[in-house]
């Protein structure tokens, strides 16, 4: 590749046109780092310029997006300091009271023109700290999906057909992931491509699922499997003496 050539390729993976990527790039120069309400406020007046948000977003500093003409935020979305979005064209949609927290990555990663690339997350979710959604085969999540820290969702393969071939060298397929609405993925989970996890399903800590679990579930383990089922009185009686808590900050939320 000449100098040239590696240029655009580079410039593409960051922005969906070259005058985008210069104001794109000045106004997160300018404003990116600053800390504080300030800061906050700025970005969230500034930045409705390279993306489409509803409202006000409230974006913490040093948050990195490329591609952003592809990112959709929804009300009071709330992106926190070290998050990395890439939209490279499949695009991330959030919707409205989504919180995204610190070092969490969504990267569509739709390097190869993928059909179904994308990430759509919906209402009221939460990703833990240094969570990544990997959306070469399209991830749809539903409404109130919490998950724990460094949670794994990975919409993707690589072929390895050829033992005498890089795997590198070998494409990939990309059939996509679904979670459901009001899924809690634990701390440490990865979802492999292909699965769909059904509504109100519980996947424990650690668990890497590789197979679709089906609603209401309780799962867990490598592989992931299905030790209960929320509908049933059993399975959760030990919550009828549990001390629950949520607390005045939980009440401000609402
Ligand atoms: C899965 C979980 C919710 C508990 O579910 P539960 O239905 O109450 O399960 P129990 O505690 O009754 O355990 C049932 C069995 O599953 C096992 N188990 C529980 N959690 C497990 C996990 N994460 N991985 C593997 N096995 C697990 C238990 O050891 C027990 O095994 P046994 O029957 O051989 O004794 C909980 O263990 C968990 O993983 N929570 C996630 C915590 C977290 O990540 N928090 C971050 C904040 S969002």
């Amino acid at each position: 590749m000449g100098l040239l050539q590696e240029l655009r390729y580079y410039l593409k993976g960051q922005s969906t046109s070259i005058p985008r990527y210069v104001v794109e790039q000045t106004l997160m120069t300018l404003l990116g780092g600053l800390p504080s309400l300030v800061g906050i406020g700025l970005r969230g007046i500034a930045y409705k310029a390279i993306l489409k948000a509803q409202g006000v977003p409230l974006i913490e500093h040093n948050v990195r997006l490329l591609s952003p003409a592809n990112i959709r935020l929804g009300e009071k979305v709330y992106i926190d300091a070290g998050c990395y979005l890439n939209a490279l064209p499949g695009g991330i949609s959030i919707g409205a009271g989504t919180s995204l927290m610190h070092g969490t990555i969504f990267h569509v990663f739709n390097y190869r023109d993928l059909p179904h690339a994308g990430i759509t997350v919906g209402k009221n979710c939460f990703f833990g700290e240094y969570t990544c959604i990997r959306g070469q085969g399209g991830v749809k999540i539903g409404d109130g999906v919490y998950t724990g820290t460094q949670v794994q969702i990975a919409a993707v393969n690589h072929v390895f057909a050829d033992p005498n071939q890089f795997i590198k060298d070998q494409g990939i397929t990309a059939d996509g992931i679904t979670i459901e609405d009001d899924v809690w993925l634990g701390s440490g989970v990865t979802i492999v491509d292909g699965v769909t996890i059904g509504k109100g399903t519980i996947v424990g800590a650690g668990a890497v699922v590789s197979k679709n679990i089906p609603p209401y579930s309780i799962a867990v383990g490598v592989p992931a499997r299905v030790i209960g089922d929320r509908r049933d009185p059993e399975a959760v009686k030990r919550f009828s003496n549990a001390q629950v808590f949520f607390g005045e900050l939980e009440e401000l939320r609402k």
